[in-house]
């Protein structure tokens, strides 16, 4: 953020006129500072969903929703998403470059050496309800973790927070894996050191049934793809809840914690699990594209995987999504059906001027439960890789915020409408 203190706005009000200054960020977008105004003028803001509130000043993700624009770092999504790997993009976001071969080499061991979660935590996780939500499950393992591990847990202290940001990125496929061996009634797999942090997981879930050879590098291909087109995506509601619970000086687990269980809405993370639901309800009930179509535009449903707060334009994600998913069902003898009804529905829409008129596209959602399904994945477990992926996100907005010189606590004001001052009964 550059200081332009030669910027400003007024605003004209009943007591007056109030300078307001206006800061210029690295892409020439301007926001108005609005620190005096409750002190100047006794006045708030409203703004429901923050949708026009820049809560801090962050150097980790540009967005242009306009322009369908994504960068961490400054490096577009399209180059991470083909050349770079999930280790390291998630290093890029959380530490602010692309690691030189030994720094990427120093962070994936302390990866895989912290691996491994205690006994007792898998016995925590063995005895939770093995049909319940994984994001559920997840979130509560992930609180836990601060229980087990009290000597990272300070955020004053940079080291701990280091070490809590490297057992988080290390233990959270460990703990997604178990949840999903649970719930199918098998065995948990321990990590294997030998392997990548994706085929890691990969194997840590499915075992001997992980697909091999070709097949199987294009899904290690496209999981670690989709990890890194969710790394990050600012502001949104998970990562702007990492940062309300961590402004409180929560530790990083309870507020990595709290991002998660924001994920779970099917408004945010839970829209991919939602979009599948929904294409297998339109294959179920044998409604027609047109009608199903004609039920969102009287707002019965919604289409689930289109809209963005953000994009008004294609969501740069869902285009490298949309070409992987068309690579791995071209491999596949049986083209799942729900990726050909996913298709239908998309052009549908996209010739349809309710959508178009409200910039409604596909958002990263639309295709990454098709591909998840095709891989093996059920429903419920879609979130839980949206979760592996924003992990260094949030670890990195959480830690950005610890040295932002602005950093206070999160107290949003309110607009009160309710009653005016009453009597309780019998007092006058
Ligand atoms: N289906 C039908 N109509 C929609 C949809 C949709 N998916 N999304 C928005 N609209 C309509 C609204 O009804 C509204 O119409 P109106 O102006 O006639 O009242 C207009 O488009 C603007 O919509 P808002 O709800 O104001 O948009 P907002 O920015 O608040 O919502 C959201 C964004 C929540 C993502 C919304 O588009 C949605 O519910 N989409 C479906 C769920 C989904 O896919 N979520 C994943 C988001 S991406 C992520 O979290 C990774």
């Amino acid at each position: 953020m550059s200081d332009d203190k030669e910027r400003t706005v007024e605003l004209h009000y009943e007591g007056g006129v109030l300078k307001l200054p206006v800061f210029t960020g690295t892409e020439g977008e301007s926001t108005i500072e609005l620190k005096t105004l409750l002190g100047s003028t006794g006045m708030t803001t409203l703004d429901p969903g923050f949708g026009n509130t820049a809560s801090c000043s962050s150097e980790i993700t540009y967005i242009d929703g306009d322009a369908g624009i994504l960068r961490y770092r400054g490096y577009p999504i399209e180059d991470l998403a083909l050349h770079s790997t999930f280790l390291e993009t998630a290093y890029l976001v959380i530490y602010g470059e692309l690691p030189e071969p030994g720094q990427l080499k120093e962070f994936s061991d302390k990866l895989r050496d912290n691996a491994d979660i205690p006994a007792e935590m898998g016995a925590f996780l063995d005895a939770m309800p093995r049909n319940g939500h994984p994001m559920a499950l997840m979130a509560s393992a992930v609180n836990t973790l601060a229980a087990y591990y009290d000597d990272s847990v300070d955020p004053e202290n940079e080291d701990q927070v280091e070490l809590a940001t490297i057992r988080l990125m290390a233990k959270l496929p460990t703990i997604a894996a178990r949840i999903y061996r649970n719930s199918i009634g098998q065995t948990p797999i321990d990590p294997d050191g030998s392997l990548d942090y994706v085929d890691n997981f990969i194997r840590m879930t499915f075992g001997d049934k992980a697909p091999t050879g070709e097949l199987g590098d294009l899904f290690n291909k496209a999981v670690g793809m989709l990890l890194v087109l969710h790394a990050d995506h600012e502001l949104n509601c998970s990562t702007a809840t990492v940062r309300v619970v961590g402004s409180a000086k929560a530790d990083i687990f309870a507020s990595v914690a709290s991002g998660i269980n924001a994920l779970s809405g099917p408004s945010h993370g839970g829209a991919n699990q939602a979009v599948l639901e929904m294409l297998e309800e339109i294959r179920d009930s044998g409604i027609s594209i047109e009608d199903f179509l004609a039920k969102v535009k009287s707002r019965e449903v919604r289409l689930m995987g289109f809209g963005h707060r953000v994009y008004k334009n294609f969501d740069p994600r869902s285009k490298e999504i949309k070409v992987l998913a068309s690579q791995i069902l071209d491999q596949d003898e049986n083209p799942d059906e729900l990726f050909r009804l996913a298709l239908k529905l998309e052009a549908a829409a996209l010739e349809d001027s309710y959508f178009t008129e409200r910039k409604l596209y596909p958002n990263v959602d639309f295709y990454t439960g098709v591909i998840y399904r095709t891989m093996g994945f059920p429903t419920n477990m879609f979130t839980v890789l949206f979760a592996l992926g924003r992990l260094p996100g949030w670890i990195a907005h959480y830690r950005e915020q610890l040295r932002d010189p602005a950093f206070r606590i999160a107290r949003p004001r309110q607009h009160y409408v309710g009653s005016a001052e009453r009597r309780y009964p019998g007092q006058g």
